[in-house]
């Protein structure tokens, strides 16, 4: 099944009250175990590439030649949406002419007009071209992809003036932030999310910073509006630690243990299993 952008999915989702888990991808393996798992799961799924990730993919044109090949050659027809995450106003642009089906603009550094004004125009190429578009409010704590933001919660009659521009999704800071939550973490604000959820109707929102956030508070999350939910550091921790047993096993060293097929082979079962595991907790499987 060709991409398909992430309106539909996201629509079934908010109505049947789950959530479709985006997972970033960074190379082969990891576009492949992520692919894998949600048609076994029969799961929609949404890939989010950072701009940095694009980059070290060689472009946005060989993400989606990958990409593209991959679901004819796996057979995948599980609903596959191909997403910039935290795209800029420049790198929203070039997924769009790349062939991605979906692109987030994140312009919550900018003055809220400004915010408003880029979101707005890129709303209506996205709208034209049927791709669909994520917006964010309120920046997201944490530092990815070189990307620092300071975590806050988001104001919901700003959420409604984004929302009402007409995106497809929309990424509300609610305490949450990428990578590990540190030990004094405050937890979600349910009282943003809800604020914001009544403000903004039937809007799917999205809930950035996956990684950790306990199982409570994500099926509470989900009760209050999210419909889709980013995981990226736990995927790459799961790897890290998969790949590093192999290698203090000293398996590398045992035949022909050096090839990496083999050497990259726990890392991708360690990510296909994180991604099973958050497709359950999220309530996508057999949702395709
Ligand atoms: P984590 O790295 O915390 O899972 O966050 C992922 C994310 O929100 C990507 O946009």
């Amino acid at each position: 099944m060709p991409l398909v952008n992430a309106k539909e999915m996201l629509t079934k989702a908010k109505a049947g009250h789950y959530a479709v888990g985006q997972f970033n991808i960074n190379n082969l393996e990891w576009t492949k175990a992520i692919l894998l798992t949600a048609q076994e799961m029969n799961s929609p799924v949404i890939l989010g590439v950072f701009e940095g990730a694009g980059k070290y993919m060689c472009g946005y044109n060989t993400v989606v030649g990958m990409v593209e090949g991959m679901l004819e050659t796996l057979n995948i027809t599980v609903p596959v949406a191909l997403h910039l995450d935290h795209g800029s106003y420049e790198g929203a642009k070039a997924c769009i002419e790349a062939g991605f089906s979906s692109i987030m603009f994140d312009g919550s550094h900018y003055p809220i007009d400004e915010n408003i004004a880029k979101t707005k125009e890129l709303v209506a190429i996205c709208e034209e071209k049927g791709l669909s578009i994520e917006a964010e409010v309120g920046s997201i704590g944490g530092e990815e992809d070189g990307v620092v933001g300071a975590g806050e919660c988001a104001d919901p009659d700003e959420c409604k003036m984004i929302a009402d521009l007409g995106v497809t999704m929309l990424a509300a800071g609610i305490g949450n932030i990428h990578g590990k939550y540190p030990e004094n973490w405050a937890g979600l604000s349910f009282e943003t999310l809800a604020a914001v959820q009544e403000k903004t109707g039937t809007m799917p929102l999205v809930l950035h910073g996956g990684t950790g956030i306990p199982a409570d508070m994500i099926k509470k999350a989900i009760s209050l509006g999210v419909s889709k939910i980013n995981v990226n550091t736990e995927c790459q921790l799961a790897f890290q630690e998969a790949t590093r047993k192999y290698i203090e096993a000293g398996k590398d060293l045992e035949g022909k243990g050096f090839d990496p097929r083999k050497l990259l082979a726990p890392g991708v079962e360690a990510i296909k299993a994180t991604v099973k595991e958050k497709i359950e907790l999220f309530g996508s499987a057999n949702k395709a």
